[in-house]
């Protein structure tokens, strides 16, 4: 299926580079993170995991724009960021709909922001619904879904601006086991048409086995005594179609588990 309008070309997925990379907040007595480097190639999805407080979210809100650098270099399709963006989709783990319009309007909310005409917003708009699966219920209030309806509604709205980069913080936390599983296939089904450049933050070692070209393991964090940083980066070489049940799978899972909490029992 076609996605994008033929009358507006999406935005082409980015390459981000991250370099030196350090955040120290404002009263804070050390770096939060620090050293972060990282090369994420246009189209790939990545997926960042770590225990609490090693920075991930810190990561992705300076990669949002939402949050300045203190050391090094963050770009986006060879921009350096200096604010939020359209052109970066952002997805948290509550919704962030606006409860007063309806999901279609929800959804059609950031191309009417873009000026675009009314068919180009309405063509758009029933796309997204079609793609997610509401197209039913596009009359409807946020507050009238499920949650798991309400963050479809949240990941087309992003995916209406046409994004080169989506940027995901555990969005999928909120959701009852069946109901994520179905939103990571639909994910990875986008992904794929769109090739939207993924950076996605979760606390779920198999979620990331299951979505991510590269894991990319942090460690550290203030509970640590050092800043957060990349402890290792791991290819995830496994087919397209995943099945969480072979060996090759569990060894994943596995091996980063691994990594995760390597060192947490140490003295600091
Ligand atoms: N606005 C802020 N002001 C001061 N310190 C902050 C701020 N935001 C984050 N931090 C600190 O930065 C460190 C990293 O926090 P961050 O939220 O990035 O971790 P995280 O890896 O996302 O953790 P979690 O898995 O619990 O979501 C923590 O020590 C946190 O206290
Ligand atoms: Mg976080």
């Amino acid at each position: 299926m076609k996605i994008y309008s033929t009358r507006r070309r999406p935005n082409r997925p980015a390459r981000i580079v991250i370099d030196g990379l350090g955040k120290r907040f404002p009263g804070a007595p050390g770096f939060a993170v620090d050293g972060v480097g990282l090369d994420i190639a246009a189209g790939e999805f990545v997926c960042v995991v770590g225990a609490s407080g090693c920075g991930k979210s810190t990561l992705l809100r300076i990669l949002a724009g939402f949050e300045t650098t203190t050391t090094g270099t963050v770009s986006v399709g060879d921009e350096p960021i200096s604010g939020p963006g359209p052109e970066r989709g952002v997805v948290f783990q509550d919704y962030g709909l606006f409860p007063w319009l309806t999901v279609a309007e929800n959804i059609g909310y950031g191309p009417k922001q873009a000026r675009m005409t009314r068919p180009d917003i309405a063509e758009i708009t029933d796309r997204w619904l079609d793609t997610v699966g509401l197209t039913r219920v596009r009359q409807s209030f946020p507050h009238q879904l499920s949650g798991g309806m309400q963050q479809r509604v949240a990941i087309a709205r992003v995916l209406a601006n046409s994004p080169a980069v989506l940027l995901m913080d555990e969005p999928f936390g909120a959701l009852d086991a069946l109901t994520r599983t179905d939103m990571q296939a639909e994910l990875k089904r986008i992904h794929r048409e769109t090739a939207v450049t993924v950076v996605f933050v979760t606390h779920g070692i198999d979620e990331a086995v299951y979505l991510a070209d590269r894991v990319v393991v942090m460690a550290g964090g203030a509970a640590h005594g050092n800043p957060g940083h990349v402890r290792d980066i791991v290819e995830i070489d496994l087919p397209g179609e995943r099945d969480s049940t072979t060996p090759e799978f569990n060894a994943y899972k596995r091996r980063i588990d691994a990594l995760v909490h390597q060192g947490n029992h140490a003295a600091v």
